[in-house]
């Protein structure tokens, strides 16, 4: 029998993540822990009372929207800025955890491929394989500039880019030192076998890397590996690298079909499409009644920073939404603002949607009542149940969990609806034993043989 869905809480080191300006209000306020260690030892700890499957830390390396507006929005609403950096917590949340898996993003800008391998394998070391590693490519230019760049690379051009870099990691991790390498024969005097292990003399468009890796290998050798790439080129990225894809999907008939693309695209490679898991965003206002988690949602619909959402939205995009007047209808935007093809689109599929139900939305209650990321869904845990059903039947294998407020909010989920979940066969009630790609895949530690890591690595040895 399959294994029930995969859930990970979702997050950033940050004052906001999603729910722009929501610290201002008295349940907010526990975002001001945002830099301190002991609020997230507290959400680990409530993540594994709650048999989640993963901590899945998101970042960005760059301030959304600099060239925006006044440049400030972001900024003066904390929206995702400051970021404290996912890799520097991940030793402390693994010591005082068990089982839980700990995913951080790092972008192909921020580091060498070398010591970012080095990196995750002392981290896997330290947690007995439970990382993984959220690919990222970048979409701010702020971000590239902050490492050397005039503004952002193309699309295309970052992920050979992110291929590249992948390779050199997976040839530091797979295949510069052989199994059996680490002897330790006291008698002998010898502590690794030399001949095995070995120099990976990558020498590429952008990155020149002789070896070995300097950490020996650790549980997961490669860490379990997160991708969300819509595009083409994202998803030929992902059907060749990633183990866990994040869907675009808004509603579970476009995940089907979603699905069914993806895995057309894993057999083109020759990839068997069961070895790549899918995952949707799962964003939930919890009540005890439907109309108390109807009134939590207005309250966090009341209290959104629209200048940080709407900075948030131009950097993440790169469109300038702060140059649109809020109360502008939608249809407005769509037929007569001059902004090129693309802001176009997106206007005439969400005017085509029909959001208001026959009731034309400004462009800022789309923005808040629809396009905001946290508390989409108001309900009872047995309505959220019911949402996940219709989800898992769709052929989605999991959810990361977005939360209201990063911190402090996981008691409500992992009191109220994992119990709901649990009972109907939607969530683990134990954990499996072993690595996070043991936990999640059930087929051993390593990457299967059949992965394209394994293909990068003919000649050494
Ligand atoms: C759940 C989820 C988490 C993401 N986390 C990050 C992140 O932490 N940092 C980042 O730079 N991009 C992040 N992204 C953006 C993706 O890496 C990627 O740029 C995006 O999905 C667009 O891919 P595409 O250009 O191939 O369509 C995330 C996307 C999703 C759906």
């Amino acid at each position: 029998m399959s294994r029930p869905p995969i859930y990970n809480g979702f997050l950033h080191l940050t004052p906001n993540h999603h729910s722009h300006g929501y610290w201002r209000t008295s349940e907010g306020q526990v975002q001001h822990g945002y830099k301190d260690l002991d609020p997230y030892i507290d959400v680990v700890r409530t993540l594994e009372r709650g048999k989640l499957d993963a901590l899945f830390i998101a970042d960005v390396v760059g301030v959304y929207d600099l060239e925006y507006g006044d440049g400030k929005g972001t900024i003066r609403a904390g929206s995702q800025f400051p970021e404290n950096d996912p890799a520097t917590i991940v030793s402390a949340l693994g010591y005082v955890t068990e089982h839980l898996g700990l995913a951080i993003t790092s972008n192909i800008i921020q580091d060498h491929p070398f010591s970012f391998a080095r990196k995750l394998s002392s981290l896997d070391h330290y947690t007995d394989g439970r990382i993984a590693w959220n690919i990222v490519t970048s979409y701010l230019s702020n971000g590239f500039r902050n490492f050397g760049y005039e503004d952002i690379v193309s699309h295309d051009e970052r992920y050979a880019w992110a291929q590249e870099y992948l390779d050199v990691t997976y040839k530091l991790w797979e295949h510069s030192w052989e199994d059996g390498a680490v002897v330790r024969d006291a008698e002998s005097g010898v502590y690794f076998d030399a001949d095995k292990i070995h120099t990976i003399d990558h020498r590429g468009e952008r990155y020149s890397v002789q070896g070995p890796h300097i950490v020996e290998p650790s549980p997961q050798r490669t860490p379990v590996l997160f991708q969300a790439g819509n595009s083409p080129a994202g998803r030929a990225f992902a059907v060749r690298n990633a183990e866990v894809t994040f869907l675009p999907s808004f509603t579970p008939e476009s995940a089907r079909k979603d699905i069914a693309t993806l895995q057309a695209d894993a057999r083109s490679i020759g990839r068997d499409p069961s070895t790549l898991k899918t995952l949707v965003q799962l964003s939930t206002v919890i009540g005890s009644t439907e109309e108390e988690a109807r009134r939590k949602q207005q309250h966090l619909r009341d209290n959104i920073d629209f200048g940080g959402l709407v900075g948030f939205y131009s950097g993440g995009s790169g469109i300038d939404f702060t140059s649109i007047d809020p109360e502008t209808p939608l249809s407005v935007l769509r037929d007569q603002v001059q902004l090129g093809e693309h802001v176009r689109s997106i206007f005439r599929s969400i005017v085509d949607a029909d959001l208001g139900h026959g009731r034309e939305l400004t462009w800022r209650e789309y923005l808040i009542d629809h396009a905001l990321l946290p508390g989409k869904l108001a309900g009872t845990p047995e309505q959220i149940a019911d949402h996940v059903q219709t989800w898992v039947d769709a052929g989605v294998d999991g959810f990361n969990v977005v939360p209201i407020t990063t911190l402090g909010w996981w008691d409500e989920w992992v009191d109220h609806v994992v119990p709901v979940l649990q009972e109907r066969g939607l969530a683990q009630t134990e954990y499996t034993e072993g690595t996070l790609r043991e936990k999640l895949f059930g087929r051993g530690d390593r990457l299967p043989a059949s992965h394209h890591a394994t293909t990068v690595g003919s000649g050494i040895g």
